[in-house]
């Protein structure tokens, strides 16, 4: 290798560690200023569960509207309330009373035209619905996201800026 050549490797080589050592701090410091606080939605039910419960949600076609683990379906625009922290808000008894019911909208009004609204799961099976409350009432959220999951779930309900 000539002499040149060497010069211009060199450079390459410390423009090279320069960059990853620039993404890596970066990296570093988007942590450090998000604290170590992470994902504040996690779930209380066994894998078993969890995965019935999902493949009837995919079944049912529920990320049409809803989104869950932050994910829904890209082309939907649904004002629905984001299904992640609701078990911390709600009991499952009150999930199993609202999948039953043949006019959901009974318990919970709606401000959306029809074809958005929550559509009732009143014709599943008994054991289906306990499941998928089961599983909602699983999805809990850190308390100090508690404040921020019921602001988000009343303006979604309502359209309205919280606090009432
Ligand atoms: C057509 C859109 C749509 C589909 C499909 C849908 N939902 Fe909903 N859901 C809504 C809307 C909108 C609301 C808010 C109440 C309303 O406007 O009727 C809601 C409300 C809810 C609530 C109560 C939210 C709260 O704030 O307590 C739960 C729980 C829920 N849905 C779960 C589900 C599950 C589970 C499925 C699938 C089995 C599902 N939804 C399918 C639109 C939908």
């Amino acid at each position: 290798m000539k002499r040149g050549e060497k010069a211009i490797l060199a450079v390459i080589v410390a423009v090279v560690l320069g960059l990853m050592g620039r993404s890596m701090w970066h990296l570093k410091s988007d942590q450090a200023q998000q604290g170590d606080q992470g994902i504040p939605f996690y779930s209380t039910a066994s894998e078993l569960v969890g995965r019935d419960a999902l493949a009837l949600i995919r079944d049912n076609g529920c990320k049409q509207c809803h989104s869950l683990w932050t994910v829904r379906d890209v082309m939907q625009a649904v004002p629905a309330p984001i299904l992640d922290g609701l078990g911390s808000l709600r009991s499952e008894e009150w999930f199993f009373q609202y999948f039953s019911a043949t006019n959901p909208q009974a318990i919970l009004p709606s401000r959306l035209k029809k074809q958005y609204r929550m559509p009732s799961y009143a014709h599943l099976s008994e054991s289906q619905r306990r499941l998928l409350a089961s599983y909602m009432a699983s999805l809990k959220v850190k308390d100090w996201y508690l404040a921020e999951t019921r602001k988000a779930e009343y303006e979604k309900l309502t359209g309205k800026t919280y606090p009432p």
